[in-house]
């Protein structure tokens, strides 16, 4: 099993995505400073992978507080949520997190005038979310293996494995695990994912690790691939979805999207309900976050593009609900009209 993140005794220890595939070097992580660092620099990226990173690092945070009193706790606590907030902008998964974290510390305060008793519940809680995260991918693996044929080519953005999750069997990828698991023969086309090379670097590294067929393509060589009746259906991730299905995720799903739709393949998003932002109506209200320039100029240090050439860099688009054919999630599959079948998904995790 892949481990992408983990609580230790030494602190929070993390595989460093950013040297993968020629290097599998784990880092230990002592304080919050550090994780978000870790966040935002790509050690750990993967929307649901940040939201079980964070929660570690705000477990962290208490613990280094040196408060004698809960007010104490709860005033650092609130510092550490800021700076962990501001990490990156775009996965709702890190928000969602932080306030199950923030949740848990009322919940200690309400139990406990104990400030130590009061750090343990905060432990407790993001190792909850971490264990949660494990089983949601295995539901979304078991609802979205269903949907996939035996035989299957199916091709993916990005990563969203066990490296964008807490580890083990990830979200788009899980449901390729799940199909897997119930005996069907699939094999996957990976984009490569310019600029940041998830697909090549992670996705290709992961799939090859487990033995899935996995074969490597650039990013533009989707549509003829397509066209040529290579491709059965797509299968990709999320970072956050609006109450309407507008879903964004990693730059370049979009037209991965509007190429499925014209070759007539099925697009699958593949998500835990903690990716679902019901608090905005539409795609459009989703904060895109751009990133450094010298990701398109340079691969590493090596220099592609002249020097001080304008950039753009977004790191995600959003794909219109009208483009997906369902949303898997750890609760079940929706499909149109998103509004109504993402609300109800919702309602019965909140039940349960
Ligand atoms: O910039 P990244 O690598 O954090 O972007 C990751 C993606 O866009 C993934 O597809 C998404 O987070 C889903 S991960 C299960």
């Amino acid at each position: 099993m892949i481990k992408t993140v983990e609580w230790t005794n030494e602190g929070v220890s993390m595989l460093d995505q950013r040297l993968l595939p020629t290097e599998e070097k784990y880092l230990i992580l002592r304080s919050y400073e550090e994780v978000a660092d870790a966040i935002k620099k790509m050690v750990v990226r993967g929307a649901p992978a940040i939201g079980v990173s964070a929660a570690f690092g705000l477990a962290l945070g208490a613990k280094q507080s040196v408060g004698t009193s809960i007010a104490d706790l709860e005033f650092d606590f609130d510092y550490m949520c800021e700076v962990m907030g501001s990490t990156r902008p775009t996965a709702v998964n890190l928000f969602w997190a932080i306030e199950r974290m923030r949740q848990a510390l009322r919940r200690a305060k309400e139990k406990t005038q104990d400030v130590e008793e009061a750090k343990q519940i905060l432990v407790d809680e993001a190792l909850k979310i971490y264990q949660e995260d494990l089983e949601s991918n295995r539901a979304m693996g078991r609802f979205g293996g269903e949907l996939l044929q035996d035989g299957a080519t199916v091709l993916t953005h990005c990563n969203a494995g066990a490296l964008a999750t807490a580890g083990d069997y990830g979200t788009a990828l899980g449901v390729i695990r799940g199909a897997r698991d119930l005996g069907k023969r699939i094999a996957v086309i990976a984009d490569e994912t310019r600029p940041f090379l998830q697909g090549s670097r992670l996705t290709a590294w992961e799939l090859s690790k487990d033995q899935i067929p996995v074969t490597l393509i650039t990013d533009n060589m989707a549509g003829h691939f397509m066209k040529q009746g290579k491709v059965d259906a797509v299968v990709v991730g999320a970072d956050r979805i609006a109450a309407n299905g507008d879903t964004a995720n990693k730059i370049g799903t979009y037209m991965v999207a509007v190429l499925a739709k014209r070759h007539n393949i099925p697009f699958y998003v593949a998500a835990p309900v903690s990716t679902l932002d019901l608090s905005i109506l539409t795609g459009e209200e989703i904060p895109i976050e751009e990133r450094d320039a010298k990701e398109v100029t340079h691969v590493r240090d090596q220099q592609l593009a002249p020097e001080g050439i304008e950039v753009h860099n977004p790191a995600f688009d959003v794909t219109p609900n009208e483009l997906i054919t369902a949303i898997i999630t750890d609760r079940g599959v929706a499909r149109e009209p998103y509004t109504q079948s993402l609300k109800k998904l919702v309602e019965s995790a909140a039940v349960a």
